[in-house]
């Protein structure tokens, strides 16, 4: 596990045009206004969060999560649905992995049950708007200090 108390909070494709996009669906606040959300949530953590619409350069930014991050909270859009590539990706790591969606995949259309990143998650948090994304951070801090605790009482 990587010595950094960086989070890293990354966002694959169209979620740069939250509050534009279907806001019936995904609400009207911008990724700005998320980012600020996990800032906040993060509570002095440092927090890298970025943005792609480009799978190569996601798994990219996962390939450094996996020595620069003490966490990975992921909202891998349409490619979690799709990647095999981005699953091979995750899965080189051994940081928390935490899921997040806006809205609830499970109860929209079929072909957005499955989940590629589900399967290497520590868990998945959806449904919640851009209130996921806070309880995402949280969990994924919270997943660091018990797994920090863990480490120092096996010494
Ligand atoms: C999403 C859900 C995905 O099914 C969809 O492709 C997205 C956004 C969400 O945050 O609710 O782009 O990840």
């Amino acid at each position: 596990m990587p010595e950094t108390s960086v989070l890293y909070v990354l966002n694959g494709p169209n979620l740069n045009l939250l509050g534009v996009r279907e806001p019936d669906l995904y609400g009207h606040e911008t990724l700005a206004d998320v980012q600020a959300r996990c800032e906040r949530a993060a509570d002095g953590t440092t927090v890298v969060f970025r943005q792609t619409n480009h799978e190569g350069e996601l798994i990219d930014w996962v390939q450094e999560a996996r020595t620069e991050a003490c966490a990975l909270v992921l909202n891998p859009a349409g490619y979690g649905h799709t990647s095999v590539a981005l699953l091979d990706a995750l899965k080189t790591l051994t940081i928390p992995i935490v899921e997040c969606h806006l809205s609830n995949p499970a109860a929209r259309e079929r072909f957005r049950h499955r989940s590629y990143v589900s399967s290497v998650a520590a868990g998945v948090v959806s449904g919640f708007g851009p209130i996921s994304y806070e309880l995402a951070v949280r969990a994924a801090l919270a997943l660091v200090q018990e797994r920090a605790g863990a480490r120092g009482r096996s010494v």
